[in-house]
């Protein structure tokens, strides 16, 4: 995606992906630095261990979670935004809407904080649900959310209770991403209802098997590869300064995950 970008704008540029242990995030990170490379992204698990080894952004330092770094050490959290307008784009008004969230570990953060600012009522669902009820306590002590019942924490077993109410399910957990829990689905298509847009950020394989249950019951569906282009796209200006070109970004991704 970045390298399409690179050769279209006829950047000298090269972007490549690096496999860090999380013991070795904050030498692999303050290396690439010292290296002169022009900016990274860290990605699954990293993404709020990361945020020690930088100078956040208030944005990122607010919600405790970066997903790119520019090439003097500043970090920013691009995940919200590229989510945001995946959903616009899909015509999903945030504001006023009931959003289910599965998951609450970096990229819940950003997604929950960004849709709470947009006047959203969010409800966080977790397997480990005392993450759920940290993530929620955080966006009221930073005043990104009033608590005042626009942000819920919930355990996964709750979702039967209030799926019905809300218009938009988010899956931001790794479950459903290839290599890690490919074919595994938290929410199946009777828990499902046909004014549900759902939206799954894994974006390998395109068709996760969330999708696939929310094809089944007839929802719309939001593949992840629009929010990987969206998020990417925003760090893309971050370290080039030029807009990205999103259609090309979207085709070389598609292209390869097709395989
Ligand atoms: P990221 O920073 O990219 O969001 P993360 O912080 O490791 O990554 O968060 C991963 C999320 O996926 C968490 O919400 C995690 O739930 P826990 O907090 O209970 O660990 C969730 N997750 C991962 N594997 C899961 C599984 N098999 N079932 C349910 N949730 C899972």
């Amino acid at each position: 995606m970045h390298n399409t970008a690179f050769k279209e704008l006829g950047l000298n540029c090269a972007y490549h992906a690096f496999n860090v242990e999380k013991q070795n995030a904050g030498r692999a990170i303050k290396g690439v630095l010292a290296l002169g490379f022009g900016g990274l992204n860290v990605t699954i698990p990293l993404k709020e261990l990361a945020l020690q080894y930088v100078n956040p952004d208030t944005w990122s330092r607010r919600i405790g979670s970066i997903n790119t770094i520019d090439s003097k050490g500043n970090g920013y959290n691009t995940d919200g935004a590229g989510a945001a307008r995946a959903l616009k784009e899909a015509g999903v008004r945030a504001k006023d809407s009931s959003i289910l969230m599965l998951g609450a570990g970096g990229a819940a953060k950003s997604i929950a904080a960004e849709l709470l600012t947009e006047g959203a009522r969010v409800l966080v669902a977790n397997r480990t649900k005392s993450r759920a009820v940290i993530l929620a306590e955080k966006m009221v002590t930073e005043n990104i959310s009033c608590g005042c019942g626009d942000i819920e924490p919930l355990g996964l077993d709750e979702v039967n209770s209030v799926i019905d109410e809300v218009q938009v399910l988010i899956n931001t957990t790794s479950v459903g991403m290839r290599g890690v829990a490919e074919g595994q689905t938290l929410v199946r298509a009777e828990q499902m209802h046909k004014e549900l847009v759902v939206f799954d950020i894994v974006y390998n394989p395109l068709e996760t098997e969330l999708l696939k249950e929310a094809r089944k019951a007839g929802c719309m569906t939001i593949e992840g590869v629009k929010e990987l282009v969206y998020q990417g796209a925003a760090s893309f200006k971050i370290w080039t300064g030029f807009d990205a070109p999103i259609k090309s970004m979207e085709s070389a991704v598609r292209a390869v995950l097709r395989g």
